[in-house]
């Protein structure tokens, strides 16, 4: 028998093969490899710093409108490279590129799509904190093998996802992951450079008393979302009677994986005077998270309703997002429906 810290993600990924095909075939563990080894050359690019000359921004903005740092665009193109010729991909999408990256004609079409947000909290890299690469997993629709790929094809619930996953480039490089059976936790081991299983099935501790929001944005909430900070904030003075700390770390990777080894609530709503106006895209930083929280016993939804509900209508659509705590989360949907 291995101990878990003796299994690398090489092995969780073929064990789970061996126990249910339909949840993880080769191809999707090949691919899941393939992102994993991309993540560690992401990894390798930010840990340089200034001395790889990779720090701070381009003169170019994304399709967001924020404008680019230097490693959003080199993160883009190392899962872009790394992805492109396995032949178990049919296409990509990323927050860094207006439209879809097919397959080139030279490499085999594979029946997967991968969606990803290369570096998620890019305004935290130049200040040494934690950012990470999201990424989900959808098949491509049936009828593509004999057409070309586009965009619609991504437009998919979340429910649909095969996988999904973050690496988080902290004091510890990690690799966190699900195909739908529980979510892992995998710890890169610097010297022989491999993922290994260091936690899971991890489970979202429950009743802990701690939010994460950019107070910055308080004009913006609804009355509901203003109804759950102001009585947490208020603590032992108020209806609670007891004191809750807040945490923002401004890198939702960051932000997720507090909630998701010690508990709590994350929440980035839209902007209630704007039409419900959302910061968080749907497709490749919301889905992922949200398959990940769900299938660590948490909730995840967009004010009201599950975000792997929300109808999929653009590469870039934005959503609210509150989740974690299952029971946080549901009082968060009552005050929203009851002001
Ligand atoms: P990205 O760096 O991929 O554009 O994402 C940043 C996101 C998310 O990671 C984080 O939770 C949020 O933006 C931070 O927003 P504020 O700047 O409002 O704090
Ligand atoms: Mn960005
Ligand atoms: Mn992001
Ligand atoms: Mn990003």
């Amino acid at each position: 028998m291995t101990t878990p810290r003796q299994t690398t993600l090489t092995r969780f990924l073929i064990e789970e093969q061996r126990r249910s095909e339909e949840t993880c075939p080769a191809e999707l563990r090949l691919l899941i490899e393939t992102v994993a080894r991309a993540c560690k050359a992401v990894n390798q690019a930010i840990s340089k710093g200034a001395l790889g000359d990779v720090l701070g921004s381009l003169g170019s903005e994304n399709v967001q409108g924020e404008v680019q740092k230097k490693l959003d665009v080199i993160a883009n193109d190392l899962l872009l490279d790394a992805n492109e010729w396995g032949g178990h991909l049919a296409a990509m999408a990323s927050e860094e590129m207006e439209t879809i990256h097919r397959i080139p004609n030279r490499f085999p079409r594979g029946e997967y799509l991968l969606l990803f947000d290369p570096i998620d909290g890019s305004s935290n890299v130049d200040v040494d904190l934690s950012v990470g690469t999201i990424f989900s997993v959808l098949r491509a629709p049936e009828d593509c093998a004999g057409r070309e790929v586009t965009e619609a094809d991504f437009l998919q619930p979340g429910r649909a996802q095969v996988a999904a996953g973050y690496a988080i480039y902290g004091p510890q490089t990690l690799l966190v992951l699900t195909v739908g059976t529980g979510v892992y936790e995998f710890t890169l081991d610097r010297e022989i450079g491999s993922w290994r299983l260091t936690d899971g099935p991890m489970r979202i501790p429950t009743g802990t008393k701690e939010f994460a929001i950019n107070m910055a944005r308080r004009r913006q909430w609804s009355p509901g979302i203003a109804r759950y900070i102001e009585e947490r904030i208020l603590g032992t003075e108020g209806p609670l009677g007891e004191d809750y700390n807040m945490r923002w770390t401004a890198s939702m990777v960051a932000d997720v994986h507090r909630i998701l080894k010690r508990g709590g609530v994350f929440l980035y709503p839209g902007d209630h005077r704007k039409d419900g106006k959302a910061k968080l895209r749907l497709l490749y930083e919301a889905n992922p998270m949200s398959f990940l929280i769900e299938q660590a016993g948490g909730a995840s939804i967009d004010g009201a309703i599950p975000i792997m509900d929300v109808e999929a209508v653009g590469l870039h659509q934005r959503v609210g997002v509150v989740l974690g705590d299952p029971e946080e989360v549901a009082l968060v949907a009552e005050y929203g429906r009851t002001g």
